[in-house]
C-alpha cells in the first residue's frame, strides 16, 4: 500500500471553500446547544456556596443511580478514585490478585496497586475487545479475590460467564464502566451487575463533567456506606475516622453540570450509535477495514469507535495530513509499559498486543455530521487503497 500525503478529496472542502476539518472529538459542539443550562445550574451552585460535596453532590447521586437502575451511586473525585475506593471498601489488601485485561487505560490497574495489591492480567476476545471469559481459569490462585472486567470503548464485557466463574470462585466483581454510561447486557445497564460499577466523568467521557469527577454504583447498603466513608477522609461524622481513608469527594459544580448533561445523555447515546452505524455501512464492503462489532447481548454505546486496519500508523497519518482527529487506544498494553511489566514478556496476550498495533480510533461524537463522516470514510478508503465512495 503507498499513502500519498496529498490532500484527500478535493471535493471535501467547508464553508467559504476551506478544507474540512474534522476534530477526534468536539466538546464545544455537544456543549453549545445547553449553555444556558449550564450557566443557571453553575450559578445555583455559587448562590448555595455548596462547593465541596452536598446537595447538587446528593441530587446527582439520586439521578445517577436512577439512571443506572442501582439502588446507590456515590460521587467521587474521579473515575480512578472509583475503581480504588470500590476495591478498598470490598477489603482488597495486600498480597491479593485481581484479574483485569491489560488493553484498558491504566487507572484499572493503578487502582489495584493503590490497595497495594497485584494486577494479574488475561488476555481479550477477539471481536469484542473485552476480558475473555474462558481465560480465567488459567491465572485463578488462591490470592486472587476479585475480577475487574473493563467494558471497553463502550462494549460491555461478557458478564454471565464472569460472574458465573466469579461465583464459582468466591470473588468480588468490579466493573470497570468509565466508558459505557448507558451500555446494556442482556437489558441491564453496566456497572449495575456485579458487586461494584466504577464510572468516570473525565470531560470527554460520554457523560462528562467540566473537569475531574466519577462515581461507584451498587445495590449493596454496607459497601455503598463504605465507599461514603472512605471518600470523605473515613469520617463516619466530622472529625470522628472510623475509616482510614483519604479526599475522594466530588465537587458541587461537577455535580450540578452532570445532572444537567444526564438529562441529554440518552439523546447522545443515540446518535453516537447513528454514526457507528453509518461507518459501519460504509465499510460494509470490505475487510481490510474491520469495523467495531456490536455483540448479541450488547448495546455499545460507542466511547470510542475503533476500526482495525493493517498499517495502521500510515492510515493515521495519512488522515491527519487531512485534517482527521484520531487516537489510539491504547498503543502499549499496560503488562509491557515499563512500570507494569513485572515479569511479563512481549507476547502474552497475542490478542491484546495485536489489537495495540492495529486498532485506530476514529471522530466520535454525538454532534459529528453526515458530511464529517463521509469525508472521514473516503479518507480512510483512499488511505487502504479502497475506492472512495460517490
Ligand atoms: C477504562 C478506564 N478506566 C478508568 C479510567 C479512569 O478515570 P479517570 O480519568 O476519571 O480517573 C478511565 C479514564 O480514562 C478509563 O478509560
Amino acid at each position: 500500500m503507498t499513502i500519498s500525503a496529498s490532500k484527500c478529496l478535493s471535493a471535501a472542502v467547508g464553508i467559504g471553500g476551506a478544507p474540512l476539518r474534522v476534530p477526534f472529538l468536539d466538546l464545544h459542539a455537544h456543549h453549545a446547544a445547553f449553555v444556558n443550562e449550564f450557566t443557571s445550574a453553575i450559578r445555583e451552585v455559587i448562590e448555595c456556596s455548596a462547593f465541596a460535596g452536598g446537595p447538587f453532590v446528593e441530587r446527582f447521586e439520586q439521578e445517577f443511580a436512577a439512571y443506572c437502575d442501582s439502588r446507590y451511586a456515590i460521587g467521587v473525585g474521579n473515575g480512578t478514585d472509583a475503581l480504588w475506593l470500590a476495591l478498598l471498601a470490598l477489603g482488597i489488601g495486600q498480597d491479593d490478585e485481581v484479574i483485569t485485561v491489560p488493553n484498558t487505560f491504566v487507572a484499572t490497574a493503578e487502582a489495584i496497586m493503590l490497595c497495594k495489591a497485584q494486577p494479574v492480567f488475561v488476555d481479550v476476545d477477539e471481536r469484542t475487545f473485552t476480558l475473555d471469559p474462558t481465560e480465567l481459569e488459567k491465572c485463578v490462585t488462591a490470592k486472587t479475590k476479585a475480577i475487574i472486567p473493563v467494558h471497553l470503548f463502550g462494549q460491555p464485557a461478557d458478564m454471565g460467564p464472569i460472574l458465573q466463574f466469579a461465583n464459582a470462585h468466591d470473588l468480588f466483581v468490579v466493573e470497570d464502566a468509565a466508558q459505557a454510561h448507558g451500555a446494556l447486557y442482556n437489558g441491564r445497564k453496566t456497572g449495575t451487575l456485579g458487586d461494584a460499577g466504577c464510572f468516570s466523568f473525565y470531560p470527554g467521557k460520554n457523560l462528562g463533567a467540566f473537569g475531574e469527577a466519577g462515581a461507584v454504583v451498587t445495590n449493596d447498603a454496607e459497601l455503598a456506606k463504605k465507599v461514603r466513608v472512605l471518600r470523605d477522609h473515613g469520617q463516619s461524622r466530622k472529625y470522628h475516622h472510623a475509616l482510614r481513608g483519604w479526599n475522594c469527594r466530588m465537587d458541587g459544580i461537577q455535580a450540578a453540570v452532570l445532572s444537567v448533561k444526564l438529562r441529554h445523555l440518552e439523546q447522545a447515546s443515540l446518535l453516537r450509535r447513528r454514526c457507528a452505524s453509518l461507518y459501519n455501512e460504509a465499510f460494509a464492503d470490505t475487510d481490510d477495514v474491520s469495523t467495531p462489532v456490536e455483540a448479541d447481548y450488547a448495546r455499545h454505546v460507542y466511547h470510542i469507535y475503533a476500526i482495525r486496519v493493517r498499517e495502521r500508523d500510515e492510515v493515521r497519518r495519512f488522515l491527519e495530513a487531512n485534517g482527521i482527529g484520531c487516537g489510539i487506544h491504547y498503543p502499549i498494553p499496560i503488562h509491557l509499559q515499563e512500570a507494569w511489566r513485572n515479569g511479563y514478556v512481549e507476547g502474552a496476550f497475542p490478542i491484546a498486543e495485536n489489537l495495540a498495533k492495529e486498532l485506530l480510533s476514529l471522530p466520535m461524537f454525538p454532534e459529528l455530521t453526515e458530511e464529517q463522516i463521509e469525508y472521514v470514510v473516503n479518507c480512510v478508503r483512499e488511505a487502504t487503497g479502497l475506492g472512495v465512495l460517490a
